[in-house]
């Protein structure tokens, strides 16, 4: 018998009761992917508050690339737990800590000396990289991407491209950020193609630093290294070199978010080391924690150190329960084959994907690093016009027959994987089999329509 099991209707009785309470108590702001309750998890499954259980491919939006409950995060948790819950950083610190910082010192990519700040999300990492790199460099610019995503915060705001629903309504955003195409090939702002493009779309810099901002105005360029939110786009081999050999010229920071990309999604710690890049900055937040909230911003010590005393830090950054947690995870990945783990099942979903795309043109891309694979979908291979609905239409269907998926992409067409790294071959099989029949319902609609116009 498989993982999967649905036996109710979803959503069941008791999800809806609480779906109720929830939109008189919660603001519509917050929004769900799945109307699912959650009572328990483990691994790479969830069960709901009807006991219907799924196999979980969003892994909290990427923050259970360990998986849900793993026993050392647990028995790291309890033995904290046993001591002090917080006691403040900024008052009387603690080792956790300092061992997570030398840890994330040794692990992120670049040999030079690093020292690194912890904070309790993702858009407050970015927030402080951007303080730092303006601490240092002494300049104000910041330049971000289309189709960029950093968080929610205003800056952060300021920093993503998308605009329904993160942006739209919320202005004015804080000023001095630019922004230029990423290396978004499917859809190239340039209509160009790799390699003939000879990477127009990163040499290109050069020219937003004549016509648009000066670089000795600039501070940092920040990028994922993958696309998380933006749709699990993977640039060119070269993309990255180019990019930083022109921020280096120009004494322009570069600042990784791997916020999504990081803790082994990509089947390397890091995605930086996919490309050699090593970045004066590089923000981790989601899976550090392993399901606790921490996210770590690890630079060039002189940059890092660049604010002064007091300038950095918040009430519950580097929470003692989240830093012993994280060094669990850093064991974890030391000891078991995740990394590897995260390459095989990249391997076996795009082999599934590909055979998929022969049947079904609905599926215009499969594209993806390691663990950190998509499929974008569109109304025809042709056009390339985005199917949002058919997209809705795919999600929903999973999670009715047992799999959660989430959606990405400027145009939320593009399915992701997200799936905590230790599920089993089996387990997989049965997701990509819920996923497969939820492609053929709208690729099969789709072919009926293309053969009778
Ligand atoms: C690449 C990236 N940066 C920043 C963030 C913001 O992180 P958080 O939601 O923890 O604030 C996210 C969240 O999805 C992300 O994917």
């Amino acid at each position: 018998m498989g993982t999967i099991q649905v036996k109710t209707p979803i959503p069941g009785p008791k999800s809806k009761a609480l779906a109720e309470r929830r939109a008189a108590a919660v603001p519509r702001g917050l929004s769900h992917a799945t109307p699912i309750y959650v009572a328990k998890a483990e691994d790479a499954w969830l069960e709901d508050v009807d006991g219907n259980r799924y196999l979980d491919f969003a892994g909290g939006i990427g923050c259970l690339n360990v998986g849900h409950r793993q026993e050392p995060v647990l028995s790291a948790v309890e033995e904290q737990l046993a001591r002090f819950l917080h006691t403040c950083v900024q008052v009387t610190p603690y080792e956790g800590y300092i061992r997570l910082a030398e840890r994330m010192n040794q692990v992120t990519p670049g040999k030079f000396s690093k020292k690194t700040l912890l904070v309790n999300s993702g858009a407050e990492a970015i927030e402080n990289a951007v303080k730092i790199a303006r601490a240092h460099t002494r300049r104000g610019g910041i330049i971000a991407f289309e189709d960029a995503f950093h968080g929610r915060t205003l800056m952060t705001l300021a920093l993503t491209s998308k605009t329904h629903p993160y942006k739209a309504g919320f202005a004015p955003f804080p000023s001095d950020v630019h922004r230029i195409p990423y290396a978004y090939c499917y859809r190239c702002s340039y209509s160009l193609q790799y390699p003939e493009c000879n990477l127009y779309c990163a040499r290109h810099l050069e020219d937003t630093f004549k016509r648009v901002v000066a670089s000795e105005d600039v501070a940092a360029v920040i990028a994922e290294p993958v696309l998380g939110e933006g749709g699990f786009v993977v640039p060119p081999p070269d993309y990255f070199r180019v990019l930083t050999d022109i921020c280096r010229k120009h004494g322009v920071l570069f600042i990784a978010d791997e916020v999504q990309s990081g803790f082994g999604r990509t089947g390397r710690l890091f995605a930086s080391e996919h490309y050699g890049l090593e970045p004066d900055i590089l923000v981790s937040a989601k899976s550090l924690g392993g399901g606790l909230p921490l996210a770590a911003i690890t630079g060039r010590a002189d940059i890092m150190d660049a604010p002064g005393p007091g300038g950095l830090g918040g009430t519950f950054a580097g929470n003692p329960l989240s830093c012993a947690a994280a060094l669990a995870v850093l064991d974890l990945f030391e000891r078991q084959d995740l990394l590897e783990r995260a390459n095989q099942i990249g391997r076996h979903f795009q082999k599934r994907a590909k055979e998929w795309q022969k049947r079904w043109p609905i599926i215009g891309e499969v594209r993806g690093l390691g663990g950190m694979q998509a499929i974008e979908l569109v109304k025809s291979p042709e056009s390339r016009e985005p199917a949002a609905d058919e997209t809705k239409e795919v999600s929903r269907y999973c999670y009715e027959h047992g799999l959660v998926t989430i959606t990405a992409g400027s145009y939320s067409n593009v399915i992701r994987v997200l799936v905590p790294l230790v599920i089993t071959g089996a387990q997989m099989d049965e997701a990509l089999d819920v996923l497969e029949a939820a492609l053929e319902a709208v690729g099969e609609r789709q072919n009926a329509v293309a053969q009778v116009t």
